[in-house]
């Protein structure tokens, strides 16, 4: 298995561009699954995740060509089921059964199971679907979808932490392809679900409001093959900000949009990191000393549960005491154990990690438990004395364009060697 071995202690300096973004890519790429015509996503990321993502595609009949950023895809014939193997180990991959069930009709599809950030239940998904005509049942761990025909209808898919991001995705491309208006209340309004409405309206779906609460989407008898450029990612940028802030360095963030970023932009000026636009670019840079702040993270607009391991990690470095409050997934904390290994202190009460920081950090090895909290370890790595060495970092490959090569061109001393 691979490892990063950092030597901590440079600040960054320099240029990056920012990639396409893994979650608006995921569902785009599942929606060409919807039209039997070919698409081509451009800016599509080079990672394990994306990678995935088309071996699903063409399992289910697609054929799929990924090069240089550039995904071209037919789907001229699909079929309709999704084995355990796929869907457990991407969660993302639960976005192509909305597709299924609008152009099949029918849907067999894994149930995912939990992962290491939380219970990821799809409750809401199937609600949706329900609300759509769809009759659900629950077979040796897989979800059995069936309907006639698919009927537009009101859905409310707000839950217990908010809005669902792929469950929105979910309906509202199964409901392109429904009879009739379907209204979805309490949608999720993050960048990635206006992306992916988008696409299906330059597929000749009718999706009005994405973005805000509430969907309402005209269903179609077809939609027709398109060409698309997927947004930035929002959480890639946000992770150099901080390394950036926690190096006391300057970087500047190419192709990256500052309003996809409002929250952490936001947050990172109350810790005394500023971020400016120059021109198209973003650039961050320390003000003074790091500050503490606080921080709730929360459906989109708020600040993104996948930025919270990312700004422990910042916050460890600044004096005083910060709170950070995970509102999105419930055990989302498993890099704090691993910070503590670099001299962090930070103790878990419920939902809240309380960061005692400005303790300097020392180098240590260290494990990455999932995607965002390996971005944390690596920050803290880099702005630790000494070497780090990160463990696992395939965890990081899912959803980090060569993340190491866009390090190093930043200055830092990042290897990627074989390790534990
Ligand atoms: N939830 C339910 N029922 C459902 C679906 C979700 O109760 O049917 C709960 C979840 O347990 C969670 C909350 O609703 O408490 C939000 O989950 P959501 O459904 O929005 O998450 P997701 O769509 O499965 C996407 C991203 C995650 C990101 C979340 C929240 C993709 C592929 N994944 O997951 O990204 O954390 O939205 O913004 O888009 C990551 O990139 O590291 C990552 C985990």
């Amino acid at each position: 298995m691979e490892s990063f071995l950092i030597k901590g202690g440079v600040p960054l300096h320099g240029a990056v561009t920012i990639s396409g973004s893994k979650n608006a890519a995921l569902p785009i790429m599942a929606a060409t699954l919807l039209t039997d015509e070919p698409c081509v996503i451009r800016r599509v990321p080079d990672l394990s995740d994306t990678r995935f993502m088309v071996k699903i595609l063409e399992s289910l009949g697609a054929t799929a060509q990924l090069e240089g950023g550039t995904l071209t895809i037919h789907a001229r014939k699909i079929k309709g089921y999704a084995d355990y193997e796929l869907v457990r180990k991407m969660r993302g991959s639960i976005c192509i059964a909305g597709p299924m069930l609008a152009r099949l009709h029918r849907a067999r599809v894994s149930l995912p199971g939990g992962c290491v950030i939380g219970a990821r239940p799809i409750n809401l998904h199937l609600k949706g679907f329900e609300a759509l005509g769809v009759k659900i049942a629950i077979a040796g761990g897989y979800v059995e979808a069936s309907v006639k025909k698919l009927i537009g209808n009101s859905v409310f898919l707000g839950g217990r932490a908010g809005p669902t991001v792929l469950g929105t995705a979910n309906v509202m491309m199964a409901a392109s392809l429904a009879e009739g208006i379907t209204i979805i209340e309490s949608a999720a309004c993050e960048p990635e679900v206006v992306d992916l409405a988008n696409f299906l309206n330059a597929m000749g779906a009718n999706i009005a409001g994405a973005g805000s609460p509430t969907i309402t989407i005209t269903g179609v008898p077809r939609l027709h093959g398109a060409e698309h450029e997927v947004i930035p990612d929002r959480i890639e940028a946000a992770t150099f900000l901080i390394a950036a802030g926690a190096t006391n360095g300057e970087v500047t963030l190419k192709g990256a949009r500052a309003d996809h970023l409002r929250a952490v932009i936001d947050k990172l000026n109350e810790a005394g990191v500023t971020v400016e636009r120059k021109g198209a670019d973003l650039v961050a840079r320390r003000k003074a000393r790091l500050k503490p702040a606080d921080i709730t993270t929360l459906p989109y607009a708020g600040f993104p549960t996948d930025v919270q391991a990312q700004m422990m990690s910042l916050l460890a470095l600044a004096p005083g005491i910060s709170i950070i409050t995970e509102r999105i997934f419930e055990s989302r904390f498993m890099h704090v154990s691993e910070l503590a290994r670099l001299g962090a202190e930070i103790e878990i009460e419920g939902p809240s990690a309380i960061v005692k920081g400005g303790r300097p950090l020392s180098g240590a090895p260290v494990m990455a438990s999932d995607l965002r909290a390996s971005a944390a370890l690596v920050i803290a790595g880099l702005a630790a004395r000494g070497a780090t060495q990160v463990n696992r970092i395939y965890h990081l490959d899912r959803g980090y364009e060569r993340m190491d090569a866009k390090l190093h061109q930043l200055g830092a001393r990042i290897e990627r060697v074989e390790g534990t």
